[in-house]
């Protein structure tokens, strides 16, 4: 028995799925699915023998073989991380597994929105999240992204929606009340990049390859903000090879959706909060995109390398910065994930093993570990061996790797290995076991450094006028993260009276803002904040929020009680965050 990844039952020594036929029902009534999935074997079975597949709150009601055959299945009981073990006994040379099922209110893959969530508030919106392991809380699969499968799909959904997938479409069918539409993916992925979403949905083209889907109110403001999405996939192309997923459409999500970003393949998943309407937070876009390469392409084996995916797309998501915007802004951008890597190192002081870059986790849930260490820590690592071995080496290296590595998962080791021959010398200059294996950071990390970020260190109190009237969002959002804290009271009112930083339309601007100024119990932003929780269900922005509120005069009871309000209204991912920061 062979249990590689340490959030996965897959044994891989079992017979391995290569691809996938699904068919879901979607019951917005019963917030359930009704589903079916045809699982087929690489080879069919060599000889009698279980297959162990993960499963996280799924009702199994059979499963057979191709020829209809019912096959003997054991659904172990839950580990609280991991979920149940589907155990299924293969005959000699079965090639194909349909297994009949349902999927439970909670799965925790699918957040089911009111009406009322939507911003249309005619119709109920469903869509999944399975990075990085619930995927298996929607299909019951080898849940590794060290197993790439390809998959066909079809989904049955009220006639008034569409369902959108991160695959190609094939058709929709009407029937009655109800329509059918079909997908196919021929990329194989890891599981947790599957995707759909199902809602009251439009689309708009943006380029001969990349089309963005909104609900209809917001379409035109999503197509102005993204519209420089072709832009973002050729400067990509020159720096990291052809783009190799045909279609790049993006999904602008409904605003509880808890991530910036999900780099779906083929259909990007963006947070509405993006909308800024002057496209100063295109940088998650490119991180998505840059996750073609870097993630989709070159996937972590599993969670425990995790900076492989993140740490990698950082770096791209800022040469891709660099080559639209220049190296002041992408200095400017770093500089903002150093912050959120002190905070994350801070955050994570009493456990200082999740700070290393090379992780251990075992009996560890995914996104508990999850904070910014792998992204920006990541990046500084590739920094510093980018240094080492000079940027057109670099570059070339980097070509390589994702040459090498194309549609394949690896581990730090193969990473180390390949980098120990192609770039020799490299990892011995930079001493990579410190920012590999030692928690927190090397004291020679090559920071951010630009004139335009010393000039906003430099300000003491509110900027003057004519330097504020110079500054981009990213410099005002700096500003305000660097502030001294706790900021007085009177800087709070100095500051929006003369900025109106209450009003702004810049979600990070924003919550920065409103961070601070919660704490200094500055009224509008007390209200302003509290309309923000109420709506946006973005996890970056929550837990600052719901922080600086216990460290307000509302104080954890006035957290609290604001979060029995809202709760219902977040992700079950973010409904955890939350329940733990206020505990
Ligand atoms: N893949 C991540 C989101 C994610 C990570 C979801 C782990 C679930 C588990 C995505 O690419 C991401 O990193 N998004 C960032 C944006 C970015 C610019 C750093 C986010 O959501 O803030
Ligand atoms: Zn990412």
């Amino acid at each position: 028995m062979a249990l590689r990844d340490p959030h996965s039952y897959c044994d891989d020594t079992q017979p391995r799925v290569a691809s996938f036929a699904w068919k879901a029902r979607v019951d917005f009534a019963s917030r359930t699915l009704d589903a079916s999935v045809t699982l087929k074997l690489a080879q069919p079975a060599a000889a009698a023998g279980p297959i162990d597949l993960d499963t996280r709150e799924l009702t199994v009601r059979e499963a057979e073989d191709e020829s209809g055959r019912a096959l003997r299945f054991e659904l172990s009981s839950p580990d609280p991380i991991l979920g149940a073990r589907l155990r299924i006994e293969l005959p000699a040379g079965c090639a194909r597994i349909v297994v009949r099922y349902r999927t439970q209110p909670t799965a925790s893959a699918l957040q089911w929105l009111e009406p009322a969530q939507t911003q249309g508030k005619r119709h109920p919106f469903l869509f999944s999240q399975c990075q990085a392991i619930h995927a298996r809380s929607v299909v019951p699969l080898q849940d590794t992204p060290a197993a790439r499968i390809t998959y066909t799909a079809e989904l049955t959904v009220p006639l008034a929606l569409r369902a959108v997938m991160a695959a190609g479409a094939t058709g929709r069918t009407e029937q009655g009340a109800e329509a059918t539409e079909q997908f196919s993916m021929p990329q194989p992925i890891p599981p947790y990049l599957f995707a759909f979403a199902v809602g009251e949905l439009a689309s708009k083209d943006l380029s001969p390859r990349s089309r963005v889907w909104a609900e209809p109110g917001l379409l035109e403001d999503a197509a102005w903000e993204f519209a420089e999405v072709e832009r973002l996939i050729e400067t990509a192309e020159r720096l990291f090879g052809p783009y190799d997923w045909e279609r790049f459409d993006i999904l602008t999500m409904p605003p509880s959706f808890p991530y910036g970003g999900m780099e779906n393949p083929r259909l990007t998943f963006l947070t509405p909060t993006l909308l800024a309407k002057d496209r100063s937070l295109v940088n998650v876009l490119a991180h998505e995109l840059a996750h073609s390469w870097t993630g989709n392409l070159v996937t972590n084996a599993n969670a425990e390398h995790f900076w492989l995916n993140e740490g990698f797309t950082v770096f791209a998501e800022r040469r891709i910065l660099e080559a639209l915007e220049g190296a002041e802004m992408t200095a400017l951008h770093a500089a903002l994930g150093f912050q959120s890597l002190k905070d994350a190192l801070e955050r994570f002081s009493a456990q200082p093993e999740l700070t290393k870059l090379r992780t251990r986790l075992q009996g560890v849930d995914p996104d508990e570990a999850f904070s910014q260490v792998p992204y920006e820590k990541g990046y500084l690592f590739l920094k510093a061996l980018e240094s080492a071995a000079g940027r057109p080496a670099f570059d070339a290296f980097l070509r390589q790797y994702l040459q090498t590595f194309r549609f394949q998962a690896l581990t730090t080791e193969q990473f180390l290995a390949f980098t120990r021959e192609k770039l020799p010398g490299a990892l011995e200059k930079v001493d990579a076991s410190r920012w590999l294996d030692s928690p927190g950071l090397p004291a020679d990390a090559p920071l951010p450094r630009s004139a335009r970020l010393d000039a906003v260190k430099a300000v003491k109190g509110a900027p003057p006028e004519a330097l504020a009237a110079t500054w981009s969002p990213a410099e005002w959002q700096l500003y305000l993260e660097v502030l001294p804290r706790p900021v007085p009271a009177a800087l709070c009112a100095q500051l929006d009276d003369a900025y109106a930083l209450t009003r702004s339309r810049n979600s990070e601007v924003l919550v920065a803002w409103l961070t601070i100024a919660v704490e200094a119990n500055h009224a509008p932003a007390l209200a302003r904040a509290e309309e923000v929780l109420k709506t946006v269900g973005r996890m970056k922005y929550l837990r600052p929020l719901y922080q600086s509120l216990t460290r307000s005069q509302q104080g954890v009871q006035g957290a609290r009680a604001l979060f029995e309000k809202t709760r219902s209204s977040y992700h079950p991912i973010a409904q955890r965050v939350i329940d733990s920061l206020l505990r």
